[in-house]
């Protein structure tokens, strides 16, 4: 389609109007000025779809207790793939992460409390590698737990799923 318009672009208004009357020069005009407007819309939406959709990391979280029909709720997000820390990503979506003393006295994501703690159930691989905070504060417990403050979502490469246990600390 572009190309086509390009070549109607090309036509001389000059050229055109010397095969026809004067009094068709003005609709000449405008149309020239209608098939411009158009081609920079559409090369503007050829550009805006040809961009590379940056990956993507679906997460689900599970919650500690079962409903009253013994299922347990779900919660679902997603985030860009390596932008986003595990913390910043449930507070957004209004995902639980604290337990009772936590909701009080945590950190702030600041690494300095232990207390936003989560299991990762699946897709750890997606995620960065328990960092020096992380080793400290969880040394003796399941390597599948995560402070959610120190866990980067993704690599900015890879895409995929990541299920987490919110508050594992209750499931014991
Ligand atoms: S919020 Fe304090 S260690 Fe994660």
């Amino acid at each position: 389609m572009a190309s086509l318009s390009l070549a109607a672009v090309h036509l001389r208004p000059s050229d055109v109007a010397s095969k026809l009357g004067n009094h068709q020069k003005p609709s000449i005009l405008i149309h020239r000025k209608r098939l411009a407007l158009s081609l920079n819309a559409a090369c503007a939406t050829e550009s805006s779809s040809a961009a590379p959709e940056k990956p993507e990391i679906e997460l689900e979280f599970i919650g500690p207790k079962p409903a009253a029909d013994g299922s347990y709720p779900v919660d679902k997000a997603k985030a860009i793939s390596g932008e986003k820390l595990l913390r910043n990503i449930m507070n957004e979506n209004k995902i639980e992460l604290y337990a009772t003393y936590g909701k009080v006295m945590n950190c702030g994501g600041g690494g300095s409390c232990g207390t936003c703690i989560v299991e990762i159930i699946d897709g750890k691989d997606l995620l960065n590698e328990r960092t020096d905070t992380e080793l400290r504060y969880l040394k003796k417990k399941p390597e599948s737990w995560r402070l959610a403050c120190q866990t980067i979502v993704g690599n900015k490469e890879n895409s995929g799923k990541v299920v987490v246990q919110r508050l594992p600390q209750w499931k014991k």
